[in-house]
């Protein structure tokens, strides 16, 4: 049988490009090589695309996953050093998060040179990396978001306009983060109206619109999605924090956080985030794969859907690739039907012109 042609991309110039780097390397020792070749290109935090040396198990994934590989370029400028590596593929995966990367970006440019790719295209992927907009829909479709207001950067010039909004329709505590952001950079719960000024300028680095809350004193749950138009969702598991809330350094720095599959929560519970997951993606168009994050509010009892991750993390402590591994499916496995579906979406989507 004729090995399909994979890229492997990875990098990129969002604040997860090192994350990235680490979900690349567990990809790129799970791909099955009886059914593909493996080529990989790195994007460096400035852009520049440096194709990998090597190909399958000669590609050097110890040097992608520590970021050695984006200190050995060659002066590589722009996407140019990669066009023989995208032509030449049959299909891509990028193993890459944040703007520019999980936003509809790359996703677009794929669509434009007609090769399939992994997951969600154009307008999912672009919704999703809004969570101003994700709440949108989200609400459209019936599906439960915690309260929220959106600011504009510039509102922040008029604070005490944004004061009495904030204390009216939120109150405190409240969680302030970018609407545009990823790994929690931005994010911050905020007690009183005193750190609101200071939390709300760190926020408005990240992005133009900034997200205020309700905080929610939240057991954090994650469903994993896999599929096209008729999706199946894994067992929820649950990610047991050890700070104030999921922070970056609980992420990625500590090791402290844990995580549990299931989650513990009731049978009834689970299956409705497991629904509420399904309906979210199928609502928003996903492909491929989404992680579904929600909050169970400790207090209340109350469920709501936080935000849709279109791809992932996929390092091997990684929740999405976890629960489809507490579901009977290793990584190799998931690998294959990704690429799988995302040759299938790309025929599903032809259309004449
Ligand atoms: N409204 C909220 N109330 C309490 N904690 C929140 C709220 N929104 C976000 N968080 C905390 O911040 C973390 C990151 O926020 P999230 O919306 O998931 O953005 P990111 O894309 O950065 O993961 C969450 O996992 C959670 O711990
Ligand atoms: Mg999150």
């Amino acid at each position: 049988m004729k090995r399909t042609k994979l890229l492997v991309l990875f990098g990129g110039q969002s604040t997860e490009h090192e994350i990235s780097c680490i979900s690349a390397g567990a990809v790129l020792k799970n791909t099955d090589l009886q059914r593909f070749n493996v080529k990989a290109c790195g994007i460096t935090k400035e852009g520049d695309w440096i194709p990998q040396d090597g190909e399958d198990g000669a590609i050097d994934t110890e040097s992608i996953v520590s970021g050695a590989w984006a200190k050995a370029r060659r002066g590589e400028k722009g996407i140019g050093p990669a066009l023989d590596l995208i032509y030449g593929c049959d299909v891509v995966f990028p193993v890459m998060h944040g703007i520019m990367a999980e936003d509809g970006s790359i996703q677009g440019l794929f669509a434009v040179l007609g090769k399939p790719c992994v997951g969600a295209g154009i307008l999912a992927s672009a919704v999703c990396m809004d969570k101003v907009f994700t709440k949108t829909v989200l609400k459209q479709a019936g599906i439960p978001v915690v309260p929220s207001v959106t600011l504009e950067r510039t509102d922040i010039s008029d604070m005490g306009r944004v004061r009495a909004e904030i204390a009216s329709e939120i109150g405190y505590p409240c969680f302030v983060k970018p609407s545009n952001s990823g790994s929690s950079v931005g994010a911050f719960k905020v007690l009183s109206e005193d750190e609101l000024d200071e939390r709300l300028a760190e926020a408005a680095k990240f992005d133009r619109k900034i997200l205020v809350e309700k905080y929610i004193n939240a057991k954090e749950i994650e469903c994993a999605v896999l599929g096209n138009r008729d999706p199946k969702a894994a067992t929820p598991g649950e990610i047991i924090t050890t700070g104030e809330f999921y922070d970056y350094n609980d992420k990625y720095i500590n090791g402290t956080s844990s995580t549990r599959i299931p989650a513990d929560i009731s049978e009834e519970d689970l299956e409705r985030i497991r629904a509420l997951a399904l309906k979210a993606f199928t609502a928003i168009d996903c492909a491929g794969f989404a992680r579904v994050d929600f909050f169970k509010d400790r207090d209340t009892g109350d469920i709501y859907l936080n935000e849709i991750n279109t791809i992932p993390g996929f390092t091997s402590i990684s929740m999405y690739p976890k629960m489809w591994e507490h579901e009977g499916m290793p990584m190799k496995e998931l690998i294959t039907n990704l690429v799988e579906l995302a040759i299938e979406d790309r025929a599903e989507n032809a259309r004449e012109f």
